[in-house]
């Protein structure tokens, strides 16, 4: 006698429930997409209990014909494809015609649906599957989905339901990432009787992300903007002091779906880094639209995550978005006051910073960059002798570090920099701006006076009807950052052969992409030879400026980043490259708590005048933040 029994038709839809739907967010998610697919322009979502009781979806979309009612609950009927090439290029959130029938299989659900060429709607009610009444209904153009007793006949799934606030809360973080995906559309949630989300539905991102997340996260964000080839990616990003502890504020859409994509985080991630502290999480609200035929959304039973053809192209591009508009970002911190009268939103954020923000590179020339062997730094830039000596000493002495810091596995080389290096311009270099690969004229310092320094630590500048308060830590590290940054990036080195080679042994995939971007691995100074038996690469030959001892780890960070689609060559060696700038560039900085001459605080004051975009030090921390006379006003009563 076998062993093996086919499943009853109800048994295996149960099965296939699990999959789409396991909470009550998830069968609003379901729904409220069908509304979006159905072009409505306002949809409503209402529950009791968290949903577990109650879900009602209506919208005021194309609705269901009073033929396809019946059909609309059959697994695997819709509307939305026909063929098997339908899947090649999806332009709809649904598409296997089987959120209604896993939903109702779990639930009693009531359809109510007119199209606008019908003169009456149609009303449809089943209970676990099976469609018990339908019938002709009086109702608006549309569609309203009642769903109640969700997994009253699947005790087993009904058992791993949280409380109802907690499903309460699902629910309206899923509605929240659907309000942002589709600007254009209104929608309001209203959890037991209270609203928890309302959308004007005027087509403005910035207005739904003001109703999301609320006013000091609007007003702190950066936009993106950025296309080629296909591809565009465009959105917000949360300036690096809107940074959170969690990875929850990164939305990312691709062709309107919210996704979970680790390429897209591990771009977006990487391209923070020295913007934000490493145990920061950036927030996004991004969009990227590519041609439907080069991603696959039908990878996840909740279509959560998708596969992109080339998930390379997709990194490189939305970290260069990223990059390059945190680069460009001038706003500065304000400084809070304690007070409930301060409203942030009269804050002048854009008041202080000067026009022009170039930094005159010119006075750097390429051997005022000195760089000893130990990979610390002494940057003559315009500071002072006796500021200088104290760099040396700081550089040589045995101290405790300020900072955080970061074990530099690329070591700015001697030989290279204190000569005077040949600078090539390469094609990368469009994508890595920073202050001084710009023309810079001679940038007008604005009237400024120095009122004071705090704690040798903060410098405070009247300048332009507000005060600044600069810690002049922070802002020398960066500016000495970005300026050799600038230097470093450009100068060609070549790459040294070792003497005995370096054997990496790695992961089948990992091995597979070092094969596929051999070049790419030579173009930066690799050399090596592949034995594909062992899985082994034999490197001969690395770039100038990595250090013997890191070889391995960086070469197979390279090649698990390409492998998975979370990295680049060139950005990874970037990446390991700045993070050994940052503790050269902390070092040689002038050192809080500590005094510096006239002249060197007037250095640092005037680079943060002329130079808006320097805006958080390598690790994160805010340079400088504003005081304007009005909030001073209004913390006095005076206003
Ligand atoms: N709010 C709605 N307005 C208009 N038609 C709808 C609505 N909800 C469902 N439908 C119709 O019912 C069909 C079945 O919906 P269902 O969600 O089960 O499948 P789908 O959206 O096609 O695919 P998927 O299972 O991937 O969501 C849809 O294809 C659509 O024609
Ligand atoms: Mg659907």
């Amino acid at each position: 006698m076998g062993k093996i029994n086919v499943l009853s038709a109800q048994v295996a839809n149960l099965i296939a429930a699990g999959e789409v739907v396991d909470r009550p967010s998830s069968v609003v998610k379901e729904l409220v997409e069908n509304s979006i697919d159905a072009r409505a322009t306002k949809i409503t979502v209402e529950i009791k209990n968290g949903g577990v009781s109650y879900i009602r979806v209506s919208d005021n979309g194309s609705g269901i014909s009073s033929d396809d009612m019946p059909l609309a609950l059959k697994r695997h009927a819709t509307s939305k494809i026909e063929k098997a090439a339908d899947l090649n290029a999806i332009f709809t959130l649904g598409f296997r015609g089987e959120a209604l029938a896993a939903i109702s299989s779990v639930s009693k659900v009531r359809i109510i649906s007119k199209t606008e060429s019908a003169t009456n709607g149609t009303m449809l009610f089943a209970d676990g599957g099976e469609i018990v009444e339908v019938a002709e209904a009086g109702c608006p153009n549309g569609t309203t989905i009642t769903v109640e007793e969700l997994f009253a006949n699947v005790p087993a799934r009904r058992k791993f339901l949280k409380k109802d606030a907690t499903e309460a809360s699902a629910v309206c973080a899923s509605v929240e990432k659907i309000a942002l995906s589709h600007p254009e559309i209104s929608f309001k949630l209203i959890s037991d009787g209270n609203i928890k989300v309302e959308t004007a539905g005027d087509g403005k991102l910035d207005h739904v992300i003001f109703s999301i997340f609320g006013k000091d996260f609007a007003k702190r964000l950066i936009p993106v903007k950025c296309g080629s080839e296909g591809i565009s990616v465009h959105g917000f990003i949360g300036r690096p002091d809107n940074v959170k502890p969690t990875r929850n504020f990164q939305n990312f859409f691709v062709n309107s779906r919210f996704v979970k994509s680790r390429t897209a985080m591990a771009a977006i991630e990487q391209a923070y880094s020295s913007y934000i502290a490493p145990e920061r999480f950036p927030a996004c609200v991004l969009f990227i639209d590519i041609d439907p035929s080069t991603v696959d959304v039908n990878v996840h039973p909740a279509k959560l995550e998708v596969k992109f053809s080339n998930e390379k192209f997709i990194f490189d591009t939305v970290y260069y978005a990223v990059r390059n508009a945190l680069e460009k970002n001038t706003e500065r911190s304000d400084l809070v006051l304690r007070s409930p009268s301060v409203s942030t939103s009269r804050s002048a954020l854009n008041a202080f910073v000067p026009v022009i923000d170039r930094v005159d590179v010119k006075e750097f020339s390429p051997e005022q960059l000195k760089i000893d062997t130990l990979g610390t730094m002494a940057f003559h830039s315009g500071v002072s002798n006796e500021y200088r000596e104290k760099a040396r000493a700081e550089a040589t002495a045995p101290q405790v570090q300020e900072e955080k810091t970061f074990a530099p596995k690329f070591s700015p080389l001697v030989s290279d920099i204190s000569v005077p290096p040949s600078f090539s311009k390469t094609e990368r270099e469009t994508s890595f701006p920073t202050i001084d690969n710009v023309e810079n004229d001679n940038v007008p310092i604005p009237e400024y006076s120095i009122i004071g320094i705090a704690f040798n630590t903060y410098i405070f500048v009247e300048c332009d009807n507000k005060v600044i308060v600069i810690d002049k830590h922070a802002a020398h590290e960066r500016i000495l950052f970005e300026t050799l940054r600038g230097k470093l990036k450009n100068v060609s080195v070549a790459p040294q052969v070792l003497l005995v080679p370096i054997t990496v042994s790695l992961s089948a995939v990992d091995f597979a992409a070092v094969c596929d971007y051999e070049d790419s691995f030579r173009e930066i100074g690799f050399d090596f030879e592949c034995e594909p038996s062992q899985k082994q690469v034999k490197i001969t030959q690395i770039p100038s400026a990595l250090k013997i001892s890191d070889v391995e780890d960086v070469f197979a960070t390279m090649a698990d980043r390409l492998a998975d689609g979370t990295g680049n060559i060139e950005i990874t060696k970037q990446d390991v490259y700045e993070k050994a700038l940052y503790q050269a560039s902390c070092k040689a900085a002038m050192k809080g708590g500590r005094r510096d001459s006239d002249s060197d605080v007037r250095f640092v004051v005037e680079k943060i005048l002329t130079i808006p975009d320097i805006t958080v030090c390598p690790h994160g921390r805010p340079v400088v933040v504003n005081l304007t006379k009005s909030d001073l006003d209004r913390q006095f009563g005076r206003e």
